[in-house]
């Protein structure tokens, strides 16, 4: 299989622009995207830069743009790519430190700031399980399987205006604790949603939807936080 990759090289370091670079390559039937890049890094160049660990659609850390579209490179299959010429960029919006690689310390301070764990006020500390009812716990399918890839928020024109708004994941994950039975602080999650920065800044375009390689919807999980902002007159 024959294919060209398109990449996006620059080292922070010793380049004063990025630019890309072509390599010609023969992968096995079956090679997805990182095939092409680890082998790429092992045969040809030795100096590109890109993440990954799992390989399997899991950790979430080879989230990048192939043939602009952002996607996982450990699940695209060069095949459905339907090109013999596969352009890799990092994930737009984001620094770039090197090549594919981006700083995604931004992306981690949102999340960070809608308190993505449970907050239970009133029982004491315990080393079981907090139960909750097989009907209350499927209220939060589609809401906790988010890999933290970074692709969803990437691809949104509002993060692109505004770099303090929260973001498709943070807001997915803060749903994901506002929407919990078992959590007890409601008010302070719909608080930090409600702010300038937050959920209104959403204005239900689906890039998000449409990038996340788990099939999430971050834009149906924002409607339903406005719902209860507004329910809850926060
Ligand atoms: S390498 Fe883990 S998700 Fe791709």
């Amino acid at each position: 299989m024959a294919v060209t990759f398109r990449i996006y090289r620059f080292n922070a370091e010793k380049d004063a622009h990025p630019y890309y670079q072509e390599f010609n390559v023969d992968l096995p039937a079956g090679s997805t995207v990182l095939d092409g890049l680890r082998h790429i890094k092992d045969t040809m160049d030795g100096t590109l830069s890109f993440r990954r660990s799992c390989r399997h659609g899991i950790c979430g850390s080879c989230g990048m743009t192939i043939n602009g579209v952002n996607r996982l490179a450990c699940e695209t299959q060069i095949t459905n790519l339907r090109s013999k010429k596969i352009e890799v960029e990092p994930l737009r919006s984001f620094p770039v430190v090197r090549d594919l690689i981006t700083d995604m310390t931004p992306f981690y301070d949102r999340y960070e700031a809608v308190k993505p764990y449970l907050i239970d006020l009133k029982s004491p500390p315990t080393d079981r399980e907090r139960l909750q009812s097989p009907e209350d716990r499927r209220k939060l399918d589609g809401a906790y399987e988010c890999i933290l890839c970074g692709c969803c928020t990437s691809s949104c024109p509002s993060f692109w205006a505004d770099k303090d708004f929260l973001g498709p994941a943070a807001l997915l994950k803060a749903y994901r604790f506002v929407f919990d039975s078992r959590d007890q602080d409601m008010g302070e999650r719909l608080r930090i949603v409600n702010d300038k920065h937050g959920l209104w800044r959403c204005h239900t375009i689906f890039n998000c939807v449409e990038a996340c390689p788990k099939d999430l919807n971050p834009t149906w999980a924002v409607a339903e936080l406005k719902r209860a902002v507004i329910r809850q007159k926060v």
